[in-house]
């Protein structure tokens, strides 16, 4: 994304503009390679659809819906940041054994269009739009991080235009919702660089909302992910914050870690106010992403890709390995604590969603190449699929080499209700670096390292993106 886009749709718009035009200049150095720009990192130019698709394997009848991932994909070809291109879906349509079509469309949103019309009042309209998606409450919704949601079409993968919880948004939706899979409702909350730097949201099944909360946090921390349990919400308060001189200054995100700021977990009860989190002082950490989170006695646990510090010198430097680890914060005690449960680097963990909230013994994530984890070495990192069993501490990996690469594998329950935790599939785009083309690939949750039992062959490459949701038949009555 541009500065300029930035500041606008975090709502800092006129100030911000104000005092770019005041300054000029680049405090922040452009990276020497800008990885986003090469290998499958980098965009796509066509919107395609594909009717007639070659399938290897079988795809197991039942699965009768929509996969679908987000991503970033620049339309100018040229963004600042990974972080910063255009949203584009990719979808794969399933139904009785068959793959129907593929798609990949644009979120049609006002960056993508260049209508931003220039500085003014802050404007929700004005994001991206390229982190995850959302089936809730009848709508399949694009979401940002900023900005509001898009509500897209899952027959066809068009915008419909954004959605705001009839006016009871204020702004900002997280990409990472969580949907209590008993009552169907939604917790989640948005974040910004001016206060309240967090706001709490909850909206029951239907998609009204019920809840809109300020929370008090120590900064204007980044908070991608948040964790919810039966009785409690978790917020967490990092180092990674929002600058004001790399806002004015810079090319990338504004945001940078700070030593300075102390590392907190925040547990409120659902239906809290601000004045009810329990916070907790944690050793310095970020987290993108949260596993799953359960209570255990007087323990609210959760789960997540852990860093040890992030973005120390630019928001261009993602190489660090992070670690799945257990943060465990005792209601009674006011103490927690940290530990590493798995070796080895990961990212982008996932579990069968009827179990958010609940405890668990299967996790689903990436793995990451620590011997080739620069911008300079990524084009030839080799990743795979890991099913971790957080009970007996062993997992199960689909590695498949330099030649094949994985992305975010989501789980897709194999049954409606009542099946086992890894009764289903794994749903992934894995790139092929020798044909720079992919496909969708669907593996049996319960032996991932024998490979895709499916794979759809697409005649296009899917660049690597970010999050995928899967919406069956069955959820859209
Ligand atoms: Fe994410």
């Amino acid at each position: 994304m541009k500065r300029r886009d930035f500041l606008q749709y975090t709502g800092v718009g006129a100030l911000g503009a104000a005092t770019a035009a005041s300054v000029g200049g680049c405090a922040e150095e452009e990276p020497a390679v800008k990885f986003w720009q090469h290998g499958n990192y980098r965009p796509v130019s066509d919107e395609v659809t594909v009717t007639e698709l070659k399938v290897q394997g079988s795809i197991p009848p039942e699965l009768n819906g929509l996969y679908v991932r987000n991503g970033t994909n620049s339309s100018s070809g040229v963004a600042e940041h990974f972080f910063g291109g255009d949203g584009m879906l990719h979808g794969v349509r399933l139904e009785g054994g068959k793959a129907l079509w593929y798609r990949n469309r644009y979120v049609d949103t006002p960056v993508y269009r260049k209508e931003d019309g220039g500085f003014g009042a802050p404007k929700p309209e004005n994001t991206t739009s390229a982190v995850s998606l959302l089936y809730h409450g009848g709508e399949l919704m694009s979401l940002g991080e900023f900005g509001y949601p898009y509500l897209i079409d899952p027959d066809n993968l068009s915008t419909k235009g954004t959605f705001n919880y009839e006016g009871k948004l204020p702004g900002n939706m997280t990409a990472h919702p969580r949907i209590d899979p008993d009552t169907g409702e939604l917790l989640f909350f948005g974040y910004n660089v001016i206060e309240p730097y967090v706001t709490y949201m909850r909206a029951d099944a239907q998609g009204k909302m019920l809840q809109v909360e300020p929370i008090q946090m120590s900064g204007p921390s980044m908070v991608h992910d948040f964790a919810v349990t039966k009785n409690y919400v978790v917020f967490m308060d990092m180092p990674v914050r929002f600058s004001w001189l790399m806002a004015i200054t810079g090319s990338g995100l504004p945001f940078k870690w700070d030593a300075d700021v102390p590392s907190r977990i925040g547990v409120m009860p659902r239906t809290g106010t601000n004045a009810d989190v329990k916070w907790f002082d944690v050793p310095a950490f970020f987290v993108f992403h949260i596993m799953n989170s359960f209570e255990q006695g007087d323990d609210v646990i959760i789960d997540a890709a852990r860093y040890d510090h992030l973005w120390v010198k630019s928001s261009h430097d993602f190489f660090h390995p992070a670690r799945l680890s257990r943060f465990s914060m005792n209601m009674k005690t006011g103490k927690a604590s940290v530990e590493q449960v798995f070796d080895g680097a990961m990212e982008f963990p996932q579990v069968n969603r009827e179990r958010w909230t609940k405890p668990y013994r299967y996790g689903y994530g990436l793995v990451v190449d620590e011997e080739n984890d620069s911008p300079e070495l990524i084009e030839q990192a080799e990743g795979g699929i890991r099913k971790y069993d957080l009970q007996t501490g062993t997992s199960d990996s689909y590695l498949p080499g330099p030649s094949l690469v994985p992305g975010e594998a989501v789980f897709i329950p194999a049954r409606e209700s009542g099946g086992g935790e890894d009764e289903g599939y794994l749903a992934s785009f894995l790139y092929d670096r020798n044909t720079d083309t992919s496909a969708f690939s669907l593996f049996d949750a319960t032996r991932v390292s024998s490979g895709p039992i499916a794979s759809v062959l697409l005649p296009v490459r899917v660049p690597v993106g970010f999050h995928g949701v899967w919406v069956p038949d069955s959820a859209r009555g």
